[in-house]
């Protein structure tokens, strides 16, 4: 098959660890920088050239969209879509994960556990607001933050006040949510592929810190899930339309929480510390997803001769 990666850099760990496991697999391999990728759009004609060449016959891509370029990255894979390219993570879903707080909403509507959360936009009404959430700590979470920047712990009712005024003066959009203190500063890393969690990992902030975000100095080892946690994983993926996630949970008193799903999971640190060829699960996964008579039938652009 012809398979086309979509990642802002070839030399990143876990864009060269899919291109790898496609070759090892026998397919061709392409990486494509998205910001690179354009096109051209017409009723039923649907194009894409790069670097001058016409791109064409490409049967699944694997998105490595950063929240950075979520825009015209999704756009790029929109348009490989409607091309008739497979990918594991649709570009609506991509679009819908890296809303946090739509995605706490999708979540909390099939009754997924997960923090306590209010948002608001009125500063009027931050007072009633807060008390809908109980006593501090809180944690005030920038809405398309990611690698726990922008995610705060306010110890006292002043100190999530002032960061809620700071965020409103900024026109940031935000959410607050109870601390899960039981979870000790650790969450777990599943990572799920299609209907399975292929990897997990249990990441421990460092310390003085409550973010386990390997980015913030976080420490990663390899833990044996639930049968709860691994069902929330694999539920919280599906809700989200996402066939390759990463969700992540805390270990609450009152069972799994789940915090986030990404649609563009590090491999990096999972196949560390799990041991597990998590690239390879990923490409076998959507070689599937190509061959899987259910899909929608390829659009009739494919294979037409260039205008
Ligand atoms: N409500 C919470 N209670 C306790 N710890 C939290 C809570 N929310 C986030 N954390 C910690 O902060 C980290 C980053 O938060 P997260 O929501 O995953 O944001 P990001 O998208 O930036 O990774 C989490 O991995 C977790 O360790
Ligand atoms: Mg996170």
């Amino acid at each position: 098959m012809k398979f086309a990666i979509l990642s802002r850099n070839a030399k990143l760990y876990s864009t060269q660890r899919l291109a790898e496991a496609a070759r090892e697999r026998g397919h061709v391999v392409r990486v494509l920088d998205p910001l690179r990728c354009y096109m051209s759009i017409a009723p039923g004609r649907f194009q894409m050239r790069y670097k001058g060449k016409e791109l064409a016959g490409i049967d699944a891509v694997v998105p490595r969209i950063g929240a950075s370029v979520s825009f015209y990255g999704t756009a790029v894979l929109r348009q490989f879509e409607l091309m008739g390219a497979y990918s594991p993570n649709p570009s609506d879903a991509i679009l819908r994960a890296r809303d946090k707080l739509r995605c706490h909403q999708m979540l909390a509507g099939e009754g997924l556990g997960l923090p306590l959360t209010v948002f608001g936009d009125n500063p009027d009404d931050t007072t009633d607001l807060m008390g809908m959430l109980g006593k501090p700590p809180h944690v005030i979470k920038l809405n398309e933050g990611t690698q726990g920047n922008g995610v705060i712990l306010a110890e006292t009712t002043s100190a999530s006040r002032g960061v809620i005024e700071a965020f409103r003066g900024l026109y940031a959009n935000f959410l607050v949510q109870e601390f899960v203190a039981e979870a000790k500063g650790a969450d777990l890393r599943c990572f799920v592929v299609g209907d399975r969690v292929v990897a997990a990992m249990r990441r421990q902030a460092g310390e003085g810190e409550f973010r386990s975000n390997l980015h913030r100095g976080g420490s990663a080892s390899p833990v044996e899930l639930t049968e709860a946690e691994i069902d929330t994983a694999l539920r919280a993926a599906r809700v989200m339309g996402l066939g390759v996630a990463g969700v992540d949970l805390l270990r609450s008193n009152s069972g799994p929480l789940v915090l986030e799903v990404n649609s563009s999971p590090g491999l990096e640190g999972i196949e560390a510390a799990s041991g597990v060829d998590v690239a390879g699960a990923i490409v076998e996964f959507t070689a599937g997803g190509v061959l899987r008579p259910s899909r929608t039938p390829r659009r009739r652009t494919r294979g037409l001769t260039k205008a």
